[in-house]
């Protein structure tokens, strides 16, 4: 299907704008066009609180991390005062990227001519005999600051100046997930992966439950079939979506495997796993010992970064032997993002061909037709 000269009009989308039961899918193009990714880049993730990284990434004065979200580069460091803040990670001078990688530093000094910046952002040395260039200030030209702000340990970023703060875009997420306790939760492991489909297949299948019989047909369906334990799609408001799933154990854990104890402040009675979906990328499966997520991070239309995260009670990770503990843990792990990976691969490949055509919905896929219905809203005319 040929993507149409007036991509963004409304008339292109009415089929998906029905009712879950008559809806079409997304015209394929949405998937494959670059004209319509950059249009979600503009629209939509210059506008809305993106994830950047967890804040023990960071955790002393002088500690940073450098990172592409939603292809702008940025440098997030914690500054000599304690405070963490995010910043263009572009040069002032003409350009360059001032840091790389990640580590612990007193100051951010440009490779190309050595333009120097403190860990909060302002220009501290610009070694480019600058003194014949009118009405140049030094205190003018620090970093270009993007906001930064954290919920339960999630770093958010946000370009849009204007944009309301990250709690008011979260809802009532937090009241959802209050008893997991995620700001006492530390990082047992991060992973990166690059996967080559469109970001939308991916945000998608964070929130599809029927694809779990058959895609996690030897891993997580053996002890967690969709149809043994209950699953009810919560009340949310702000930017989100979420279900819970009254799977009494460790949904991060296969069958019997010995974890980490349950997290103190859970009620036992109610036990279960809470995993919204923080449009548009960010999935957290927040279980009843520890945590993990997915962000989804758009890198071209047809590729992605991901970043997995597991999260566990800051008193489980100090345990002695938890590293063999933890291996229970990645196994599950692993095991499940490869399936989803090689799944949202192959179905990047089967649309992307000239002979795709719009499908159609199962009712029981409204959390997936109500996530592509949020993203029409943002990015058409
Ligand atoms: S571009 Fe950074 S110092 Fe010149
Ligand atoms: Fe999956």
């Amino acid at each position: 299907m040929r993507e149409p000269e007036d991509l963004f009009s409304s008339v292109h989308y009415a089929d998906v704008r029905r009712p879950v039961g008559e809806a079409f899918n997304l015209p394929p193009w949405c998937y494959t066009s670059p004209r319509f990714f950059q249009r979600e880049i503009e629209r939509l993730f210059a506008k809305v609180w993106n994830f950047a990284g967890r804040a023990e990434r960071i955790s002393k004065p002088g500690d940073y991390f450098t990172t592409d979200i939603a292809t702008v580069p940025l440098l997030i460091a914690r500054g000599a005062d304690g405070k963490p803040r995010a910043f263009a990670n572009t040069c002032r001078h003409r350009g360059c990227t001032v840091a790389k990688g990640e580590g612990n530093t007193r100051a951010f000094v440009c490779p190309y001519h050595s333009w120097t910046y403190s860990s909060s952002g302002d220009l501290i040395a610009a070694p480019t005999e600058m003194g014949e260039s009118a009405g140049f200030n030094m205190k003018d030209y620090g970093l270009t600051q993007v906001r930064l702000e954290s919920w339960g340990g999630f770093m958010f970023v946000n370009m849009d100046p204007t944009a309301p703060g990250l709690i008011e875009y979260l809802g009532n997420l937090p009241q959802l997930l209050k008893d997991y306790d995620c700001e006492n939760m530390t990082l047992g492991r991060r992973l990166e992966f690059d996967v080559n489909c469109n970001w939308k297949f991916y945000a998608e299948n964070l929130k599809d439950p029927l694809h779990v019989t058959s895609v996690h047909r030897d891993s997580i369906s053996k002890f967690a079939p969709v149809k043994k334990y209950w699953r009810e799609v919560q009340k949310t408001n702000g930017n989100m979506i979420s279900t819970f799933m009254g799977y009494p154990a460790s949904a991060m854990l296969f069958g019997d495997d010995a974890g980490f104890p349950m997290i103190k402040t859970l009620d036992k009675k109610k036990a279960g796993t809470t995993a919204p979906l923080i449009f548009p990328n960010l999935y957290i499966a927040c279980t009843i010992d520890g945590a993990w997520y997915i962000h989804v991070n758009p890198v071209a239309a047809d590729r992605i970064r991901l970043e997995q995260g597991a999260l566990f009670p800051r008193e489980s990770l100090a345990t002695p032997g938890r590293d063999e503990i933890l291996k229970r843990y990645f196994r599950r792990l692993d095991m499940t993002q490869a399936e989803d990976n090689e799944i949202c691969t192959l179905q990047h490949k089967g649309l992307n061909s000239p002979l795709s055509r719009p499908g159609r919905y199962s009712t029981k896929e409204a959390l997936v037709h109500q996530t592509v219905n949020w993203i029409l809203d943002r990015v058409l005319d």
